[in-house]
C-alpha cells in the first residue's frame, strides 16, 4: 500500500536495526493519525466497493443510489485513502531527527528478507488495489450509460423523457445509443456536458421544460443509421386513423392513408417517397428563424442529377433568418420524437372511447373528459385529486337528472383521465400538453379536429405551397406526393 518507496532513490548503508527508516515510515502509517485515516478510508471503501459490486453483479440489489455510492463515492474515498498513505509517510520522514532515527536514503535490499516481505505484500496489495478498481471504473461506466442512470438518477428531471421512452417502440435502445452514439470523442463530450448537467441539477438551474430540439444532438448518421439507413426503405405503409367528435362520440371517423415511406426503386433506380431527403445523392439544407425550427424561411435542394434549387418562403425578406443557421435535414427533422413520444389529449380521450374505457353514450363525456384533462393543475398531485371531481362537475352541470345512472362510468372514465394525464403531464417542469410535439405529419384542425395541435409543426413547415424558387415553382402540397388520397 506505502506507495511511497517510488519517491526514494536508493543509496547507501545497509539497515537492519528495528529503528530502519523503512520500518519507522511503514508504523506511521498506523501510528500517525492522517496514515490511519488514509488505511482505514482504503480499507473500509475498497471493502464496501467489493460488497457493492458483488451485490450489482448478482443482481441482489437494483437500487440506483447504492450504485452510485459503488460506482462514483466509494472509489473516490479509496483514491484519497491512498493517497493520503504517502503523504502520512512523508509527513513522518520529516519528523526522524525527533525519534533519532539516521537521516540516510532509504534504499530496497532484496537480500534483507524483511525487505522481500514489504515488497510482495506492496505488490499483492497493489495488484488487487488496481484490479478492483478496473473491475469497478469497467461496471462503473456501464452503469453511467444505462438507461436506468439516465433516466432514473435524474429522476425529477428526466421523469417525462423516461416515462414516455419507456413506452416507445425504442424502449430497449439504450439512451447513449441516440444521445452519445459511438467513439471516444462523444463520449468524453458527453460526459462533459454531463457533469455540467449534473451541477445545473444540484442548484436547481436547469431549464424547464428542457428545451427542444436538442441543439448539439449528434448527427442521425452517426447514431439512428447504425440501426437504420435509408437505402434499406422499401414500400408504402398503411396506416389507420380513428377520431371521434364531440358531436358524434358513437362512431369513429376513419382515416385510411398508405404512406410512401419511399426507397429505390428497383425498376428505375430512382430512390423517391418520404425518405428521398435523406437517401445518399440528396441533400435538403434549411434556415430556420426561430430556434424551435418551425418557422422555415428558406431551402436548398441538392437533387441526385446534380442541380441545384432554393425555394424561399413568401412574405419572408431575403436575409430574414440571421437568427437562423442553416441545418443540414437528417432523421431527427422529421422523426423528432423517435421515442420521446408524447400524446395529446385527444389522442388520449378518443383511444378511451374507443376501448370503451370512456363511455361514448355518455351525452357530452367526450367534451368533458378533454375539458378535465387539459385543465389547469399546478403540481402532477393536484391533477390526480382533481380530474375525477372535475369531470363529475362538468357532468352533473350537463344532465345532473341521468347522474346517477352514469355516475360509475364517470368515475371509471375519471381514473382513466388521471393515467392519462399523469403518462404526459408534468407541470412541475412545465412540460404540458403539446409541449413537445412530433413533425411526422401535418395536424391541422382540418384533419381530425386537433384543438392544441400546433400547425407550424410538420411536414408543412416546407410543404406548404409557400416556399417558391426562382422559376415561380413551390415545394409541393400533392396530397398523392406523401400518401395515398385519403377517402373523407
Ligand atoms: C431512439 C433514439 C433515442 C433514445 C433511445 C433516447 N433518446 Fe432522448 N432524444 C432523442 C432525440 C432524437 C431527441 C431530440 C428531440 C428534438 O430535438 O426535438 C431527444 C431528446 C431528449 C431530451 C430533450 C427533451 C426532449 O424531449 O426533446 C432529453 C432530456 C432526452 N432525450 C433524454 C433521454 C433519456 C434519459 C433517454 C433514455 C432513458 C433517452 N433520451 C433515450 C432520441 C433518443
Ligand atoms: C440500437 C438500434 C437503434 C437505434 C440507434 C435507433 N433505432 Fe429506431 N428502431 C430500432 C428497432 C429495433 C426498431 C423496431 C422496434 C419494433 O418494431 O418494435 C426501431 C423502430 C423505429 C421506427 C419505427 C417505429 C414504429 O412506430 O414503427 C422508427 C421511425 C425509428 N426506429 C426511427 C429511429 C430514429 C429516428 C433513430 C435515431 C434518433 C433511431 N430509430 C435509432 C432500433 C434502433
Ligand atoms: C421527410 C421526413 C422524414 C425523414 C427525413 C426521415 N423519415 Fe423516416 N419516416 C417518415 C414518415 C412520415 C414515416 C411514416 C410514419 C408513420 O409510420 O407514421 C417514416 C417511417 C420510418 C420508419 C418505419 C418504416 C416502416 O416501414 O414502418 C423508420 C424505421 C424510419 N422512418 C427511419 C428513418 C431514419 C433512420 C431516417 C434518417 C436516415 C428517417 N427515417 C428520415 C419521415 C421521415
Ligand atoms: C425542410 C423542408 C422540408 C420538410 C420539413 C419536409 N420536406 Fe419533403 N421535400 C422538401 C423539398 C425541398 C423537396 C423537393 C422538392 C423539389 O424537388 O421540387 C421535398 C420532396 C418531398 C417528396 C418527393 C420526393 C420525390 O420522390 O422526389 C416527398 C414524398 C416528401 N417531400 C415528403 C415529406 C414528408 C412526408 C415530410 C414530413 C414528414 C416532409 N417531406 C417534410 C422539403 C421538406
Ligand atoms: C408532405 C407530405 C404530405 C402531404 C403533401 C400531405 N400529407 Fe397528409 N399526411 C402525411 C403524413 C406523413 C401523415 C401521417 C401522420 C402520422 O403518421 O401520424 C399524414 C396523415 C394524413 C391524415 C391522417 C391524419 C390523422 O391523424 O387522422 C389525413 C387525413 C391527411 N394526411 C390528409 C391529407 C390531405 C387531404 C392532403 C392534401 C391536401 C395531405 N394530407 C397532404 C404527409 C403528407
Amino acid at each position: 500500500m506505502a506507495g511511497n518507496e517510488s519517491e526514494q532513490k536508493g543509496a547507501s548503508g545497509d539497515n537492519n536495526d528495528e529503528r530502519s527508516p523503512w520500518s519507522f515510515i511503514i508504523r506511521g502509517m498506523w501510528r500517525s493519525p492522517l496514515g490511519l485515516m488514509g488505511v482505514t478510508l482504503t480499507t473500509v471503501s475498497i471493502t464496501l466497493m467489493v460488497v457493492g459490486l458483488a451485490f450489482d453483479i448478482l443482481g441482489l440489489i437494483e437500487n440506483p443510489y447504492a450504485n452510485i455510492f459503488t460506482y462514483m463515492i466509494l472509489p473516490g474515498g479509496m483514491i484519497t485513502g491512498l493517497a493520503l498513505i504517502p503523504i502520512a509517510g512523508f509527513l513522518r520522514r520529516r519528523q526522524w531527527h525527533q525519534f533519532g532515527i539516521p537521516r540516510e536514503h532509504l534504499h530496497i535490499n532484496l537480500s534483507d528478507h524483511k525487505h522481500r516481505k514489504f515488497l510482495i505484500v506492496f505488490i499483492v496489495l497493489t495488484v488487487i488495489n488496481v484490479s478492483v478498481l478496473g473491475l469497478i471504473g469497467y461496471e462503473g461506466y456501464h452503469f453511467t450509460d444505462s438507461p436506468y442512470f439516465c433516466g432514473v438518477v435524474c429522476h425529477q428531471v428526466m421523469a417525462p423523457e423516461y416515462t414516455v421512452y419507456q413506452r416507445s417502440p425504442h424502449a430497449k435502445v439504450a439512451c447513449v445509443e441516440c444521445h452519445i452514439g459511438p467513439g471516444a470523442q462523444w463520449f468524453v463530450r458527453a460526459k462533459i456536458s454531463g457533469l455540467r448537467q449534473v451541477a445545473a441539477v444540484l442548484t436547481d438551474s436547469y431549464s424547464k421544460p428542457i428545451p427542444a430540439p436538442v441543439e448539439h444532438l449528434r448527427p442521425a448518421r452517426d447514431t439512428c443509421e447504425t440501426c437504420h439507413w435509408p437505402e434499406k426503405f422499401h414500400g408504402k405503409k398503411v396506416k389507420v386513423m380513428k377520431h371521434f367528435t364531440n358531436d358524434d362520440q358513437a362512431t369513429p371517423k376513419v382515416t385510411e392513408i398508405a404512406l410512401h415511406i419511399g426507397g429505390r426503386n428497383p425498376e428505375t433506380r430512382v430512390f423517391e417517397g418520404i425518405h428521398w431527403h435523406v437517401s445518399n445523392d440528396v441533400q435538403v439544407e434549411y434556415l430556420a428563424t426561430d430556434a424551435k425550427r418551425t418557422n422555415i424561411a428558406k431551402v436548398r435542394v441538392k437533387r441526385p442529377d446534380g442541380s441545384h434549387d432554393e425555394f424561399v418562403k413568401n412574405g419572408e425578406k431575403a436575409g430574414a433568418g440571421e437568427a437562423g443557421e442553416w441545418r443540414t435535414m437528417d432523421c431527427i427533422d422529421c422523426h423528432n420524437r423517435p421515442t420521446h413520444v408524447y400524446d395529446m389529449p385527444e389522442d388520449v380521450v378518443d383511444f378511451g372511447i374507443l376501448s370503451k374505457t370512456i363511455n361514448g353514450a355518455i351525452p357530452g363525456l367526450r367534451e368533458d373528459s378533454l375539458k378535465a384533462i387539459t385543465g389547469k393543475y399546478a403540481t402532477r398531485d393536484e391533477a390526480k385529486a382533481k380530474i375525477g371531481a372535475a369531470l363529475l362537475d362538468l357532468q352533473t352541470n350537463r344532465n345532473a337528472g341521468e347522474l346517477e345512472k352514469y355516475r360509475q362510468d364517470i368515475t371509471k372514465a375519471g381514473l382513466y383521465l388521471v393515467d392519462g394525464y399523469l403518462a404526459n403531464v408534468w407541470p412541475e417542469t412545465l412540460v404540458e400538453w403539446g409541449t413537445y410535439q412530433g413533425h411526422l405529419g401535418h395536424r391541422s384542425p382540418d384533419y381530425g379536429g386537433y384543438s392544441l395541435a400546433d400547425t407550424t409543426f410538420g411536414c408543412f413547415r416546407c410543404h406548404d405551397e409557400e416556399h417558391v424558387n426562382s422559376g415561380g415553382k413551390t415545394i409541393p402540397q400533392d396530397c398523392s406526393l406523401c400518401h395515398d388520397e385519403p377517402q373523407m
